[in-house]
């Protein structure tokens, strides 16, 4: 059973890492960020309430973030482990999962933060396009997709977020340091982080977290 988190900036390639390592190790994605905006693309009453946040790139308010993980962890089934990204992102975030992984009889294997660059993440965040359909990530230059502005999985018309302008992108950074920062001390404390540098090739990357909790777990 491998149970991940995963934590980095805006734009540090959570998504990125996270698709590569449910395909390697047959986990199941808990992606916060992917589910709103799935419910956005509904038009549902949580992705309404929710819309309102993330277009100005502020955070969702917790207790309906809480109570969506609560609902994924108490009905998902993980025969290999799950691999949580874009959750915890508060303190309150980070005390509630903690509950709720004791209440289901859950731990976390890990907890990965890829560092990166402010100045690298806003032309990743001003590049990156995504599939609005399977959520896949693409760069137009570091990941550009086969074809232009069509997935490589599934065909879709890539679009941009709405999140990624500018405007919205340096609030993002801003949270971040003032919300999000604080918990790497919460999980160093525990010797649960990870520490990955993330400015190299995706494939570097992912290597190099794949030989790292392999050593974590005493196999190569
Ligand atoms: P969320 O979707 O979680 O966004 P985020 O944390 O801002 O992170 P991103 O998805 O922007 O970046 P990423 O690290 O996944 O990077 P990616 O792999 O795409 O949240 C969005 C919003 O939803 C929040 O702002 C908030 O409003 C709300 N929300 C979500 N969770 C919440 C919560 N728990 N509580 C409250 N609110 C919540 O990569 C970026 C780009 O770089 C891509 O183009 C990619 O192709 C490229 N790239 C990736 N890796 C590399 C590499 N190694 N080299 C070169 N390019 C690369
Ligand atoms: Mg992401």
């Amino acid at each position: 059973m491998l149970n991940l988190l995963i934590m980095g900036k805006p734009g540090a390639g959570k998504g990125t890492q996270s698709e590569r390592l449910l395909r390697h190790y047959q986990l199941t994605h808990i992606s916060t960020g992917n589910i709103y905006r799935e419910e956005m693309l509904k038009g549902s009453p949580i992705g309404i309430e929710a819309a309102k946040y993330i277009s100005q790139g502020e955070l969702v308010p917790d207790d309906l973030t809480n109570n969506i993980v609560r609902d994924v962890l108490a009905n998902g089934n993980f025969p290999n482990g799950f691999m949580l990204d874009g959750y915890p992102r508060t303190k309150a975030q980070a005390v509630a999962l903690d509950q709720m992984l004791e209440e289901f009889g859950m731990s976390l294997t890990a907890v990965i933060n890829v560092l990166v660059d402010d100045s690298i993440l806003l032309e990743r965040m001003a590049g990156r396009r995504v599939c609005p359909s399977c959520n896949a990530t693409y760069h137009i230059k570091n990941h550009p997709p086969k074809i232009e502005c069509t997935c490589d999985a599934c065909g879709t018309k890539l679009i941009q977020r709405a999140d990624d302008l500018e405007e919205s992108v340096l609030n993002r950074l801003r949270i971040y340091n003032e919300k999000t920062k604080p918990l790497l001390d919460y999980y160093k404390r525990r010797h649960q982080l990870m520490v990955i540098d993330g400015v190299r090739s995706s494939d570097d990357v992912f290597n190099d977290i794949v030989e790292k909790l392999g050593e974590k777990n005493g196999h190569h």
